[in-house]
């Protein structure tokens, strides 16, 4: 039995190899045995190129399986075995492309031949990849997962020669178009994103020399797309935006605001003052509660915002309490920028999946808080956002957990 274990991780790891990819720093390699694929989707080929525009912010959802197993199959799955013909065109059949998926889980190498995937790494490394898709930083972090799509010329070069370059880049573009469209037909969005530092993608995920990472691929549930299927929308549910009494970060109320208006959230905001509140951009806000008599019973959603303001919040008892009275209570607690930091003073981040703006960092450490850099982190009804930037996704994360399921 021991032997058989040993010989399944030599196994991986040579398959590894063959795939370009170096072993993980453990050596130990998972190997996850995707689901058939579905071949009856209820969308038509007509309508997938229709619906497809180019998605660049995500919700917090993450993506199950079946939907990962369905996009490596679109990309590169065998749809002919017994003559290894695979999803999309490859000249020669060379198929010099491979696809690599970064998500929460880990790092992924899809392997068509058994339609599995093969863990190269179990640590989440979407954040480094963001950093080496500078302009198309948010979407790359934000994404459920990200698939790279990475090509090797050498593989083409005896055969074709002076075109071995060209053919590689030509059948990235075929392998990325099969996915985009089978993520519309998933209910999924997603954006392909040229612009990346190659080098520091090959060095993030480990490949070899030899494999040029030519796309990133990020894939996610879109903001704003609506219930998913078994689920009903967060109308009727209440929210209460704790803002400064003055300089309040403008985007993150009204991004947020505007997203779960959308849901029918109905929202109120509370300060230590009632009345006109000026933001640090010159956005007006009418604080009808006073933070001194918010009661958390009424509401379902406690979410402080952040702005230069915001730190009269961070030792302020009566916020303290709310926070760990929303926790007590089971209800939704979100903070967004500086406003993360008030939830690690009240205690409730301790062992909790968290970001915020940089500047929070180690605060969040210091209270126990497993701190991501994220532009979004949701654990349980805990969401936390690092700034601005990401208002609208933080919006959504908020609406989605305010969603109740009726499975
Ligand atoms: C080769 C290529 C590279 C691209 N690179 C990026 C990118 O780096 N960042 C980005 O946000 N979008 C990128 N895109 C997406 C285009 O911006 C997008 O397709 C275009 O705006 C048209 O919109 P649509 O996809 O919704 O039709 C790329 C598209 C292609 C075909």
């Amino acid at each position: 039995m021991k032997r058989l274990t040993i010989l399944g991780i030599i196994l991986a790891c040579s398959v590894a190899l063959c795939m370009g990819q170096r072993r993980s720093r453990t050596g130990q390699q998972k190997i996850i045995q995707l689901t058939e694929p579905n071949l009856a989707g209820t969308v038509s080929f007509e309508q997938a190129v229709a619906k497809r525009r180019s998605v660049r912010q995500f919700s917090s959802e993450l993506l199950k399986r079946t939907q990962i197993g369905q996009l490596a199959w679109a990309g590169q799955g065998i749809t002919d075995p017994q003559r290894n013909l695979r999803a999309a065109p490859s000249a020669g059949e060379v198929y010099p492309i491979e696809l690599l998926f970064a998500t929460h889980e880990g790092l992924f190498a899809y392997r068509p031949a058994d339609h599995s995937l093969l863990e190269t790494s179990d640590q989440d490394i979407r954040v480094r990849l963001a950093a080496a898709a500078a302009s198309t930083r948010d979407s790359v972090a934000g994404a459920g997962c990200d698939i790279i799509v990475a090509g090797s010329s050498r593989k083409f070069a005896k055969r074709f020669g002076a075109k071995a370059r060209t053919y590689t880049y030509l059948e990235a573009g075929h392998v990325a178009q099969n996915i985009q469209l089978q993520a519309v037909c998933l209910g999924l969005g997603s954006v392909t994103v040229g612009d990346l530092d190659s080098a520091a993608v090959r060095k993030i995920c480990r490949l070899s020399r030899e494999l040029e990472p030519l796309y990133i691929i990020c894939v996610g549930h879109p903001i704003g797309g609506g219930a998913t299927e078994g689920q009903t929308d967060a109308g009727g549910k209440r929210a209460a935006f704790i803002i400064a009494s003055a300089n309040f970060r403008d985007e993150e109320l009204f991004a947020t605001k505007l997203v779960l208006d959308s849901a029918q959230v109905q929202t109120v905001v509370a300060s230590t003052r009632t009345g006109i509140i000026r933001g640090e951009r010159g956005g007006i806000a009418d604080a009808r509660v006073l933070v001194s008599q918010l009661r958390v019973d009424d509401y379902d959603a406690i979410i402080f915002v952040s702005g230069a303001g915001a730190v009269e919040y961070a030792a302020n008892p009566d916020a303290l309490n709310i926070a760990r009275e929303t926790v007590r209570k089971g209800k939704v607690l979100a903070a967004i920028g500086l406003a993360p930091t008030i939830l690690a003073n009240a205690g409730v981040l301790t062992g909790v999946r968290a970001t915020s703006y940089l500047s929070e960092r180690q605060r969040l450490m210091q209270a126990g808080a497993l701190y991501t850099g994220l532009p979004v982190e949701r654990e349980r009804l805990i969401i936390t956002a690092s700034g601005p930037t990401a208002s609208a996704q933080f919006g959504r994360a908020i609406a989605d957990a305010l969603t109740v399921s009726i499975r």
